[in-house]
Order: C-alpha cells, then sequence, then structure tokens
C-alpha cells in the first residue's frame, strides 16, 4: 500500500508530545511490513536543513490560499531508523513566513501563534500540491489532529473530484482537547466555499472547528486506544464531539499506540549507565544511582524514586498534583519516605508551582525544560512512574516504564486502563497501581499503597517489574490494525 503520513510533529525532528514518537513508530512499522510510507510534514525552524543533509527539490511549488497562492520550497531526507531495503522518505514544506520561526504550535509569550489557522490550512493545502509535483499518489493519505484535519475536507470536497479519484483519509485523533477552534473569518485561507463551511461540519456556535470538519469528512477515523474510542463518545469525555463521535461510530475505532522497541529499550539504549533486562537488573540500579545524582538527591538505593515526565496541562492531572495549596505533591513528599523527580515544561502557574515545590522540600526535585536523554534515564532510574490524567487518549509514558521495569501508577482512564492491571495484594498480580478519582486524596493513597508496597511486599514489587518487561508492546500488531482500517476505507470507494 502507498500512505503519506502528514503530521505536524515527527521524532527525531519536531516533538512537543507523543504524537511525534507515534507517528515516525508507526511509518517505520508500515515500512518494515513492507509498503511504501512517505511522510510530510513542515520545515520548522528547528529542522536545520545543513546539520540533516536535506535536499531540496528543484524548483518551488505553488499553494492555493485562500483566493491566492503561496509559494513553498520542499527538502526531503529519509527518516533515520528506516529499513534499508524500504525507507521512510520525508518531505518538508518550506515556507519562511509561516514555518521560520521558534516553535511548533507557539512559543512561551504566545502559546497558539494567531496565524495557527492559516500556517495549517496552508500545510494541509500543501499535501495535495506535493503529491501532484511528485507525480505521486497515494491509496491512503493519513491526517493526524486538528493540525492535519483539513486533509481529509480538501479531499472529500475537491482533490477526489480531480486526481485523487482513488485516494482515501484516514484521520487519527490523538487528543480531542485540542481541536483547532478559530474565528470563521480564517475559513477564508481555505479558499473552500461557505457551502462547506456549514455542510462541512466546520461550523461550531458560530466559530470554525477544523477537528470537527476532519471528523466529518474523513473516510475513516480512529483514536489511540480502544477505552478512549470508547469514553470519547460520551459526554464526560467527549469534548463537545461525542454525538458525532456516535453518529460515525461505524467508521471510529481505537488502536493502541505501540512504542518504538529500537529507542525505547533498556537493554540497548545510549542514555543510561547500562544495559539491564528483566533476567539481570543491575543496569537498573546504576540508572537509579546516576538519576539521583543528575538530580542532587542523596544516593540511596532502598528509598524509592518517583518519576513524572510530562507536559505540564490540565489534561495530565497537574491540577491535582501541583495545585497550590491543594496538590497532593506537597504531603507526598512531606509524610513519605521517597524521592520525587519531575522533568517537564507547559503552563507558567504549574512551572513557578513545581519550583516552589524543589524550594521547600529536599526530596522533590524538577528540571522545567525539555530533555530528550533525561527522559530516558527518569524512565530506567525510577522505581514508580507517576501519571494521574483527567484524560489519556493512549499513553506512552506508562508503556516506556513498563518496558523499564519502572512501576507505573495511574488513573484508570483511557490508553492507561488498556495497558495497565491493577496490582492484586492477594495474588502480587498486577502490573501498576490504580486509581478513579482524579483527587488529591486519591494520588496521596495510591502513592502511598504504592511505597508501602515497596518497603513491605519486595518481592511481589521485583516480580511486578518483570511482568511489565515482558509485555509486548512493540508496533507490529497495531501496525496490523492501521492496515485493516487503511482497507477499510478502500472498499468504500473501490467497490
Ligand atoms: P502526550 O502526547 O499527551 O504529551 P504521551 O505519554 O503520549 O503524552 O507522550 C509524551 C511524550 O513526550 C513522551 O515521549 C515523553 O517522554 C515526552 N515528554 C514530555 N515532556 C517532556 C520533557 N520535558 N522532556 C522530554 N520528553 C518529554
Ligand atoms: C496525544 C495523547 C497521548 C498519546 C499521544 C500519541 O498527545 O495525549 O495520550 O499517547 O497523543 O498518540
Amino acid at each position: 500500500m502507498k500512505i503519506l503520513m502528514a503530521a505536524s510533529e515527527a521524532f527525531p525532528y519536531a516533538k512537543n508530545g507523543g504524537l511525534a514518537d507515534m507517528v515516525s513508530a508507526l511509518s517505520l512499522a508500515l515500512a518494515k511490513q513492507g509498503h511504501e510510507i512517505r511522510m510530510v510534514l513542515p520545515r520548522y525552524y528547528v529542522i536545520n536543513r545543513a546539520e540533516l543533509k536535506l535536499e531540496a527539490l528543484e524548483g518551488p511549488m505553488g499553494v492555493p490560499a485562500g483566493g491566492t497562492e503561496e509559494w513553498s520550497e520542499v527538502c526531503t531526507g529519509l527518516l533515520p531508523g528506516s529499513p534499508p531495503e524500504n525507507p521512510v522518505r520525508v518531505y518538508f514544506i518550506d515556507h519562511e513566513n509561516f514555518f521560520g520561526r521558534d516553535g511548533i504550535y507557539g512559543v512561551p509569550a504566545e502559546p497558539d501563534f494567531l496565524d495557527n489557522p492559516r500556517r495549517f490550512t496552508f500545510f494541509c493545502r500543501a499535501v495535495f500540491q506535493l503529491c501532484k509535483k511528485l507525480n505521486w499518489y497515494p491509496d491512503v493519505l493519513h491526517a493526524h489532529d486538528w493540525p492535519g484535519a483539513l486533509i481529509p475536507v480538501f479531499l472529500k470536497f475537491e482533490e477526489r473530484q480531480k486526481k485523487f479519484a482513488k485516494t482515501v483519509s484516514a484521520l487519527t485523533i490523538h487528543n480531542l482537547g485540542y481541536q483547532g477552534i478559530y474565528g470563521k473569518e480564517n475559513f477564508y485561507h481555505t479558499g473552500l466555499g461557505w457551502d462547506v463551511f456549514y455542510n462541512g461540519g466546520f461550523e461550531d456556535w458560530n466559530m470554525m472547528n477544523l477537528l470537527k470538519a476532519g471528523i466529518c469528512s474523513a473516510d475513516i477515523l480512529n483514536t489511540v486506544s480502544p477505552n478512549y474510542a470508547r469514553e470519547t463518545q460520551t459526554s464526560a469525555y467527549g469534548c463537545r464531539l461525542d454525538g458525532i463521535l456516535r453518529d460515525r461510530a461505524a467508521d471510529y475505532r481505537g488502536i493502541l499506540n505501540g512504542i518504538d522497541t529500537e529507542i525505547w529499550n533498556p537493554q540497548n539504549d545510549p542514555a543510561i549507565p547500562m544495559p539491564y533486562s528483566a533476567q539481570d537488573m543491575t543496569g537498573k540500579a546504576r540508572a537509579k544511582e546516576l538519576l539521583q545524582q543528575e538530580f542532587g538527591l542523596p544516593p540511596s538505593p532502598d528509598t524509592p524514586v518517583i518519576g513524572f515526565i510530562s507536559r505540564l496541562v490540565g489534561q495530565k492531572g497537574v491540577g491535582e498534583l501541583f495545585g497550590p495549596a491543594y496538590g497532593s505533591a506537597y504531603p507526598i513528599c512531606r509524610d513519605m519516605n521517597l524521592q520525587f523527580v519531575v522533568l517537564g515544561t507547559g503552563e507558567a502557574w504549574c512551572e513557578n508551582e513545581i519550583r516552589s515545590l524543589a524550594g521547600k522540600l529536599s526530596n522533590f526535585k524538577a528540571k522545567i525544560t525539555h530533555n530528550e536523554a533525561l527522559s530516558h534515564l527518569i524512565e530506567a532510574g525510577s522505581d514508580f512512574f507517576l501519571m494521574p490524567s483527567r484524560y489519556e487518549p493512549s499513553g506512552l509514558n506508562q508503556m516506556y516504564s513498563l518496558a523499564y521495569g519502572t512501576i507505573p501508577i495511574v488513573r484508570n482512564t483511557g490508553g492507561l486502563a488498556d495497558t495497565v492491571e491493577n496490582f492484586d495484594p492477594q495474588t502480587g498480580g498486577g502490573t501498576g497501581f490504580m486509581f478513579d478519582d482524579l483527587t488529591p486524596q486519591a494520588i496521596y493513597n495510591t502513592v502511598a499503597w504504592a511505597v508501602g508496597a515497596y518497603h513491605n511486599r519486595r518481592p511481589q514489587i521485583e516480580a511486578m517489574r518483570k511482568r511489565g518487561m515482558e509485555k509486548d508492546f512493540s508496533w507490529d500488531n497495531s501496525a496490523k490494525k492501521y492496515i485493516e482500517m487503511y482497507e477499510d476505507a478502500l472498499k468504500k470507494i473501490r467497490k
């Protein structure tokens, strides 16, 4: 199958969260299964053309942009980690005005660039122009989240009638909390008629909702875990789109993310001091030592370390964890014999609160930055990994944790519920510690439960670690499910 993956993030080029990991890992897994995979993303400023030795395609590319035309360059390279016999080619849409600046979606002073609707409308249009330029028409255009949501729309309302008669669109929803809602004056940039604004699902309380339009137009839809697919069809988790998702239920499914086991593997990870496996955990103890050193914590093999790596936003339960005066992190560190390490960036109040906690508590340390290598060391060196998410479409960190023998402490929601099994004190079974209520008290109690087990039920804890490490979260299975999904969509248009 010929598949073009169009996304606003992809590891290692530009990463904000799990979307980047998912897009590249899925592409590689599909290529390994023999499919022809190409990727396209904006050439952000951080993507260094010279360093990455990107080649420029000949000639500029014209992109229709609301009554006028914008010009873009295209450069290209191969995705690192590609199978040599079937490499994944990546195209970068280079437009100085839209993408030649710091930040993917924004910068701290302007978290959502005012011209984002215009930037990503341009990107989605450019995807079609790229195929025409290459004279390469994929079977599947696979778009991701609101920045890619216009791709299904352009296909349905314009391009299928032209050169893309045999192409279907697939839209993956990674996070229903971000829908791309903008003033409807921005609709102008799409170049579509106002009939499409109303019939194509854009209209949202007199605003323009890009994800909603994508959901209405895509030939097939999915989200990144079966449980989140169910949850999003309820009003509690649907972020106002549950009705539309129920309406499209026949074309909507949940496919659990995998993890890239080449990059996230304690047996072969350049970011940790010594490789380890379920058979020999010496390397994990070394990683813990180094982690304590990196964060300026006293070396102490028998003090449990709780790791937390996250975008610092409400979705991740940071209010319940770090909220001033009511968050659970303070009493947890005050009352319990443990060490707590945090790596993250995000909302300013939360970054400040974390800094202030670090000033008050000697066993709480934080780095407010984005650091890929350190995230590996935290996964390896921690005993527990905390994810008290309000909602979690899939979640990758709990799977990285399991692979590294680090026991997840998670809220029973979304993909967390699909990947972690709760500890059973009777049998010693399970792979993690889970709670239902998103309250500071529930987080506190569950951390206390885990830390209590660490101090008093060590053999059960060690057995849990091993059980987690033996789980198979590789992409092979899920990649097959994506192929089935593409095939189902193709059946619809190629009867
Ligand atoms: P989400 O995509 O909602 O942020 P996921 O669990 O799917 O959540 O993926 C988050 C990814 O981003 C993980 O790979 C995690 O390690 C990484 N990450 C988040 N914040 C940081 C940070 N400050 N430094 C390094 N990696 C980070
Ligand atoms: C989103 C979700 C996260 C998921 C990731 C990759 O950012 O919040 O749960 O793992 O996308 O699909």
